[in-house]
């Protein structure tokens, strides 16, 4: 039985005894895939408002600088009103307390992603444990999607179309052909 309020008209709203907060969805967007957008767009219709952060991470070589990454993700968003997309260094507890998060929304594909997942989860919890991490599955025919995967496709010059929206896809292209100049040039 779902629960009604005594004198009230009940109406299922889809957030029916939950908080509405602000979640973070933290990750490295190299560059953003389907099933990013698709997750994005899942937490967009769950909390109220949500804060994309694209990690500046000097360790990695990514393929995409962050200030391209966020402008593709705020294009492939813009149609989704209470997203917004921005950068972090330095540990995400203390972005997400910055940005007023209660939630780090956090992707789930594979059992192979738990392992990895859950240490970072254990690890956020022991630095902030008021910070919750909410994981969520994108829908099924991205369970295999990565950025990873989309790039190697791309740079072994087969087209990622329908795993990437058509801009990341263009802009893969393109930085594909620039690879390939330098290393011929
Ligand atoms: O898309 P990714 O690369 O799997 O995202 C990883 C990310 C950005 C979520 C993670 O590396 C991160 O939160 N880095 C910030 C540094 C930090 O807080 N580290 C300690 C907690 S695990």
């Amino acid at each position: 039985m779902p629960f009604r309020p005594a004198g009230g008209q009940f109406r299922y709203n889809g957030l029916c005894g939950m908080k509405t907060v602000t979640a973070i969805y933290p990750g490295s967007f190299d560059p953003a895939t389907n099933g990013h957008i698709d997750l994005i767009e899942r937490g967009s219709r769950l909390f109220e408002r949500l804060v994309v952060a694209v990690l500046r991470n000097s360790e990695k070589q990514p393929m995409f600088s962050v200030a391209e990454r966020v402008e593709m993700l705020r294009l492939c968003t813009s149609h989704l009103g209470n997203v917004e997309i921005c950068d972090f260094s330095g540990l995400l507890v203390d972005f997400a307390e910055e940005a007023g998060a209660g939630v780090v929304l956090r992707g789930i594909r594979a059992i192979s992603d738990y392992e990895y997942e859950f240490q970072m989860a254990w690890m956020n919890r022991r630095l902030a444990p008021r910070l919750e991490t909410v994981f969520m599955m994108p829908g099924e025919a991205y369970s295999y999607l990565s950025s990873r995967l989309v790039k190697e496709v791309a740079r072994l010059g087969r087209p990622v179309t329908g795993l990437v929206p058509p801009l990341v896809e263009e802009r893969l292209q393109a930085r594909v052909q620039a690879e390939l100049g330098q290393t011929q040039g």
